[in-house]
């Protein structure tokens, strides 16, 4: 036994000889594993998200073999397991409602088994902060490995983007604009390689995000899954886990408030997407960091945008990686950051980027020169939003960033899916669409349609985009003038739910307001007549969920997940 060698905690399961060390190990020997494989080598968990439910994280297992090859390299053991996977597309109602679920699930499997570090295979959307909320409340040295975006989709000589295009394509057709034979050859050609949605949409902005945070080897956001360099990667980064583990390099090492502050100002420079801010909000609170609505306003709405990429933009992760990726944006930034933050490979952000090339300025711009200013999240306060609201105004329509129109209302989505299209629907351009009872109780789960159709009568008319408000989320991949993240939301009796047709209400980007024009006294009144909705349910999960997700200015996480409860394990295994 070497003396110097630092004591693993995979040690208190592997290191004992007694009944419980004899039954961790023989029973792991059913395996074909020798002795010296439980010699207090590092133990690395792969916690892989693969499933065939999510098709963004398919090549998962490919992954992990080469995670797997890195850790035996450097002289761990690997040992992968599998988690709750959220596949973005398929799940009903929505992942959201899940993530909590997930974050649980991988917080116990962490903690429960003899792990020493963590590998968390990470890409569709709520994959990377299920994990990420899960392994900050254990708090072991961790790296993670994402997925990468597809190859960019390619239909009829030109380029286009996963979901950002779906919303074209699909008003296109609702208009008549293209016919039904083009909409399914569309379907082929958007997504034609594994990887995940390959827009600035949530899975790239969660991507550049674990990249900003420091915890990914540098240029990891962009490489698509289809390239080799994806794969190098996934060894590197199992060669570095081991290594992480013996410099006892945790995740709250990494995962401070500099480190949170320089991934808000990344993600306003890079355009990423509104679903940002609810899981670093859910991240800060698994750590004790206390983050608030208001830090992302007051750093990151004034930053510059610097990447030109679909929805805000016109390129796709392809291009981006081409052009040099993170690496080239933080490098523009760096006066913006706080340099010295610490990253997985043990140097700092500064230095892991201070040689980062731009390959092309169409995509990347420079400091000096970015394709838009002041366009980071802005969050709304006022009479409509009293713990705020949410808006991308690089995603919007400029002149409607101020603007006072009369509201139209929908009671739930149902009400909205069937009165959008009536051609007596009392709407005109100038309206403000109002879409109640979408959020994280009252859908429940706080779906991705805050970005509603206009009405179809508009569309024909040439319309393309209205305010919206909601307690809802947006899709990344999404654009329009849409305000998000409503707090406190209809279903809880916030103003929300008290707005009826014809109100008048003001909104005010620049001046950072949401206003609506109903005295204060037509309020108290309207608020004694409200009733609350019956729950959704009364047993299982969603029961819990309703009983103790929090608003979205708080992250929509549990109030009892938040905080963390370390590694330690109280007793053996019994
Ligand atoms: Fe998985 Fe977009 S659907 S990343």
């Amino acid at each position: 036994m070497d003396n110097n060698k630092p004591k693993m905690r995979s040690q208190e399961w592997f290191g004992r000889f007694d009944t419980l060390g004899f039954t961790h190990r023989s029973w792991m020997k059913n395996q074909g594993y020798p002795d010296h494989v439980f010699d207090g080598r590092p133990v690395i968990g792969i916690c892989n998200t693969w499933s065939e439910l999510t098709p963004c994280n398919g090549h998962f297992r490919i992954l992990a073999e080469f995670v797997r090859r890195g850790v035996y390299e450097a002289g761990g053991l690997p040992l992968e397991f599998p988690a709750m996977s959220l596949g973005e597309i398929l799940m009903r109602p929505t992942t959201m409602l899940f993530r909590n679920l997930a974050s649980m699930e991988i917080e116990e499997l962490i903690r429960a088994n003899p792990l020493d570090g963590v590998v968390l295979l990470t890409g569709c959307d709520k994959t990377t902060p299920s994990c990420l909320m899960g392994a900050a409340s254990v708090d072991l040295p961790t790296i993670v490995v994402n997925g990468g975006p597809m190859l960019n989709g390619k239909f009829r000589g030109r380029d286009i983007g996963s979901g950002t295009d779906v919303w074209r394509l699909s008003d296109d057709l609702r208009v008549g604009a293209i016919t039904m034979d083009d909409y399914l050859e569309a379907e082929s050609c958007m997504s034609r390689s594994d990887g995940h949605c390959m827009t600035m949409g949530t899975a790239s902005t969660m991507a550049c995000m674990v990249e900003a945070l420091g915890l990914t080897l540098p240029g990891a956001a962009a490489i698509p899954a289809a390239d080799s360099r994806r794969r190098k990667l996934a060894q590197l980064s199992g060669q570095r886990i081991v290594e992480m583990v013996k410099e006892d390099l945790r995740l709250s090492h990494i995962l401070t408030r500099p480190a949170l502050e320089n991934a808000i100002k990344i993600n306003a420079a890079v355009g990423g997407s509104t679903n940002f801010v609810l899981h670093l909000l859910a991240i800060a609170g698994r750590l004790g960091i206390d983050l608030t609505l208001d830090d992302f306003d007051q750093l990151g709405s004034r930053m510059p945008l610097l990447v030109n990429l679909m929805p805000s933009g016109e390129f796709l992760m392809e291009d981006f990686f081409y052009a040099g990726g993170l690496p080239a944006v933080i490098r523009e930034l760096h006066a913006h950051l706080h340099q010295d933050a610490i990253t997985v490979n043990g140097q700092t952000i500064a230095q892991n980027t201070e040689n980062a090339p731009n390959y092309n300025a169409e995509v990347i711009a420079a400091l000096d020169k970015p394709f838009q200013v002041d366009v980071g999240l802005t969050v709304l306060r006022g009479n409509l939003c009293e713990q705020g609201a949410i808006i991308k105004p690089s995603a919007a329509t400029p002149k409607l960033l101020r603007h006072r129109g009369r509201a139209v209302v929908f009671s739930d989505y149902e009400d909205y899916e069937a009165r959008i299209d009536l051609p007596d629907l009392d709407v005109d351009p100038d309206c403000i669409l109002v879409l109640q009872n979408v959020g994280p109780k009252g859908y429940p789960g706080m779906p991705e349609v805050g970005n509603f159709h206009l009405p179809k009568k508009l569309l024909a008319q040439g319309v393309t985009d209205m305010i919206r408000i909601s307690d809802a989320r947006m899709s990344g991949t999404a654009f329009g003038t849409v305000v998000l993240h409503t707090a406190p939301e209809a279903a809880i009796g916030g103003t929300l739910a008290l707005v009826q047709d014809g109100d008048i209400i003001e909104l005010d980007v620049p001046g950072r307001r949401l206003h609506l024009e109903v005295s204060d006294e037509e309020l108290v009144r309207r608020r004694a007549a409200w009733q609350p909705r019956p729950p959704h349910s009364e047993r299982g999960y969603v029961s819990l969920y309703l009983e103790h997700v929090q608003q979205a200015d708080q992250g929509v996480d549990f109030d009892f997940l938040v905080g963390k409860s370390g590694a330690a394990v109280a007793h053996g295994n019994h």
